[in-house]
């Protein structure tokens, strides 16, 4: 029997809720498949700051490096908000993301039709876009600091603090992550949108340049430039005429946010982060770990699962099984099961709300 191993890193607040679900989850797939998965839980963020005293310890990273694919949760919390900079709990992922490679971030868009007329966009009913998101470099991972320089506008002193984060993009960095975003429009609908903001940054006319250089490799795919200013009016204007969005790390973060609450349900939104071809992933959902309703069982494990979902796609090779995590989803919604924050949206008699354990043990049955 084949066997792989995940690394289980459930973080803060509903992390560790919504993991146990996937968890679950998994092994109900895999028992029914036929596979074998081994979990080993490792600590990051707030909780590893509160047992190690820093965010994300070598044996975090080493355990995930040596592991097929790892599941994570969700990580930070109020408890951390004063902590210093460095030690943040935010500190944990980017480290992952850092150490694991995981330079290409997929974040899809999808409204599901059971849940249409959840979006804050009047009347939209459908929606899938797929962001690729670059995740290792930009302003992210550029250089940061401070320094005392001349400000004549400081308060009354002619030298003042002075704070910077720095954009730098190299053509490889641009180049693999503009290939993922081909690719995937590939196995798609074939549209491919940059966004970027080439009227003010330099950055971004090497991205559109090295775009416009690749596409004749892939002439199927209709390739279009939007301004990331303009690019979230659009994705307000007409969210369905998208396909797959490929944008730097600042920019990804901010219009994967706006996407995903275009869909109306956020609890529901998967990812996945990607590096070199047979290096593990890292599955986890958009939403973050909610402190307020940790512990209540309000939690949606939708998201979790559906990130389950993908590792087992683009990790694990297993197309069967992740297929049928997805279907088992949309038929618990179909038959009724909603979490609370998915509870109110059809006035329909059929719905029933139900606790993260409950909604878990529907999609279980389902599989
Ligand atoms: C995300 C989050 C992170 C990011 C934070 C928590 C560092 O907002 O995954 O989108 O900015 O990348
Ligand atoms: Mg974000």
């Amino acid at each position: 029997m084949r066997e792989f191993k995940i690394a289980v890193v459930a973080g803060d607040g509903i992390g560790p809720e919504v993991t146990e679900s996937a968890v679950t989850i998994l092994q109900r797939v895999a028992d029914k498949c036929e596979f074998s998965l081994k979990f080993t839980d490792y600590k990051a963020g707030g909780c590893s700051i509160d047992e190690f005293g820093v965010p994300l310890t070598q044996e975090a990273i080493d355990g995930c490096k040596a592991s097929d694919a790892v599941l994570l949760g969700a990580v930070g919390g109020p408890k951390w908000d004063s902590v210093d900079s460095s030690l943040r709990p935010e500190r944990a992922l980017l480290g992952l993301r850092a150490s694991l490679g995981l330079y290409s971030n997929l974040r899809p868009a999808l409204m599901f039709p059971q849940l249409a007329g959840a979006s804050p966009v009047k009347g939209l009913t459908e929606m899938d876009i797929l962001i690729v998101r670059e995740l290792t470099g930009g302003i992210y991972f550029g250089k940061h600091g401070r320094s005392v320089q001349e400000d004549l506008l400081s308060d009354g002193n002619r030298k003042g603090v002075t704070a910077f984060d720095t954009e730098e993009y190299s053509e490889g960095e641009i180049r693999r992550i503009l290939e993922q975003g081909f690719r995937y429009a590939m196995g798609r609908r074939k549209k491919l949108t940059v966004v970027d903001k080439a009227n003010v940054l330099e950055t971004s006319r090497l991205w559109r340049e090295i775009a416009n250089e690749m596409a004749p490799s892939y002439p199927e795919v209709e390739l279009d430039f939007l301004y990331v200013d303009n690019c979230s009016m659009q994705l307000i204007n007409r969210p369905s005429s998208f396909d797959v969005i490929v944008t730097s790390n600042m920019f990804g973060d901010i219009l994967s946010d706006e996407a995903g609450m275009i869909t109306g349900s956020i609890g529901m939104l998967p990812s996945a982060s990607l590096g070199k071809p047979g290096t593990p992933g890292m599955y986890e959902p958009v939403h973050g770990s909610a402190p307020d309703i940790a512990g209540t069982g309000k939690a949606n494990p939708i998201a979790a699962i559906l990130s389950a979902s993908m590792l087992l796609r683009w990790s694990l090779g297993m197309q069967q099984a992740s297929d049928m995590i997805e279907n088992a989803v949309r038929s618990a919604l179909s038959d009724g099961f909603r979490t609370a924050d998915i509870s109110g949206i059809d006035k329909n008699a059929a719905i029933r709300e139900v606790s993260t354990s409950k909604m878990t043990a529907a999609i279980a049955e389902r599989i």
